[in-house]
């Protein structure tokens, strides 16, 4: 879908900077150099930039310590900054919809269209109606602004700005493909978001971002044990990092907590399948993947089976990558692959993007 050089991935969550660049070649994605550095709890609070010196400072030093010197990439942003709908046009060439796209967001974005960046992709065409379904895109302006700017100001050059819930979809795409005759969902399950795609027949149809993810879990600890977000944060991973024993620490009531707010977490996504069931008129869902940091506790997954009724697969997105240099630290990798999603869906965009629609 583009020419040139890959982009490096650049994933600013709001639990962690991902930086990922690949080499892509017939064997699959060939990670060649891989950055992750942590943020404290107070730097993006609900996907808001609070201290964005220090974001910059964690940009350089992921591009540092992952001794990455291409400064070109892609970033993405995600949450309620960004809209996304389902519409119906009648049937037009890409140079007319170009025109014509301003003009039906403004019908059905409730934004000022002066705010937002908006942009479409063709879903179906239906010429025995005379009519097209495009998922109609918008972000606001001011938010792709201040991310692109964080990048300058770390001396990076952003080149491609894309959507969270798109760039896993198009990892998924590249990974497994999309299943032809069922419709799955695949939700990434961050630290503040969860962005959920629902995919119909090979068609990415329903997108959607949930304001909740892993933190609401800890802060869930922390209140209820009354300690420090770091301490809830290392609890709710398996372990007390004051601890060399590790695991054998964590007190009975923390897995009670996990199943607690994984269970509202479900309940959470599982009204957002409801509605796209409701309003589609489908019947089910076949199969839900889940990815993103969050994915990595197993009672999210068996709270989210449970409600949905259905199998869910945790989804690594690391699945088809192969390790093409040494710079690359494996252990980082397998630490943190189930965060890696976005950053190196982001790394599949390459310098000159060529619209296929
Ligand atoms: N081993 C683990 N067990 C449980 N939770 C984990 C584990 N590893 C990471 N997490 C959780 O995953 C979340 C971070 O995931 P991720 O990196 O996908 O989010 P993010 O991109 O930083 O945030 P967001 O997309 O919401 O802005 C945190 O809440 C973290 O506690
Ligand atoms: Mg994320």
């Amino acid at each position: 879908m583009g020419e040139g050089k890959n982009l490096v991935g650049v994933d600013i969550g709001s639990g962690s900077i991902k930086v990922c660049l690949i080499r892509e070649s017939r064997r699959g994605l060939g990670l060649v150099r891989l950055g992750y550095v942590p943020l404290g709890p107070q730097v993006i609070v609900d996907g808001q930039v609070m201290d964005s010196g220090a974001v910059v400072e964690a940009l350089g030093r992921a591009f540092s310590e992952a001794k990455i010197r291409q400064k070109e990439c892609a970033l993405s942003v995600s949450g309620q900054s960004v809209i996304i709908r389902k519409i119906t046009v009648p049937m037009m060439t890409a140079a007319e919809l170009d025109e014509q796209i301003q003009w039906e967001a403004e019908q059905h974005i409730p934004f000022d269209i002066k705010d937002v960046q908006v942009d479409y992709q063709v879903l179906r065409k239906r010429p025995e109606a005379s009519q097209m379904d495009l998922l109609l895109v918008a972000a606001k302006r001011d938010r792709i602004e201040d991310y692109a700017q964080l990048a300058r100001s770390a001396k990076l050059k952003p080149i491609v700005c894309d959507v969270d819930s798109f760039t896993v979809q198009n990892l998924f795409e590249y990974s497994r493909g999309l299943p032809a005759d069922q419709t799955v969902a695949l939700i990434n399950i961050g630290a503040s978001f969860s962005s959920l795609s629902i995919i119909a027949n090979g068609v990415h149809v329903f997108p959607r971002e949930i304001a909740n993810g892993g933190n609401a879990i800890t802060e869930e600890i922390q209140k209820q044990l009354g300690i420090p977000f770091e301490q809830a944060e290392a609890y709710k991973c398996g372990g007390n990092p004051n601890d060399p024993s590790g695991a054998g620490m964590v007190p009975q009531q923390v897995v009670q907590i996990v199943e607690a707010a994984s269970d509202s977490i479900a309940a959470e996504i599982q009204r957002s399948i409801d509605f796209y069931l409701a309003t589609s008129g489908e019947a089910e869902i076949a199969r839900i993947y889940v990815t993103g940091g969050t994915a990595n506790l197993a009672a999210l997954a068996r709270a989210i089976e449970r409600r949905a009724r259905v199998p869910v697969e945790i989804w690594s997105p690391t699945e088809k990558v192969t390790v093409e240099a040494k710079e690359v630290d494996a252990q980082l990798l397998l630490r943190r692959s189930a965060q890696l999603s976005v950053a190196l869906g982001l790394s599949l965009r390459k310098e000159k993007e060529v619209r296929t629609a």
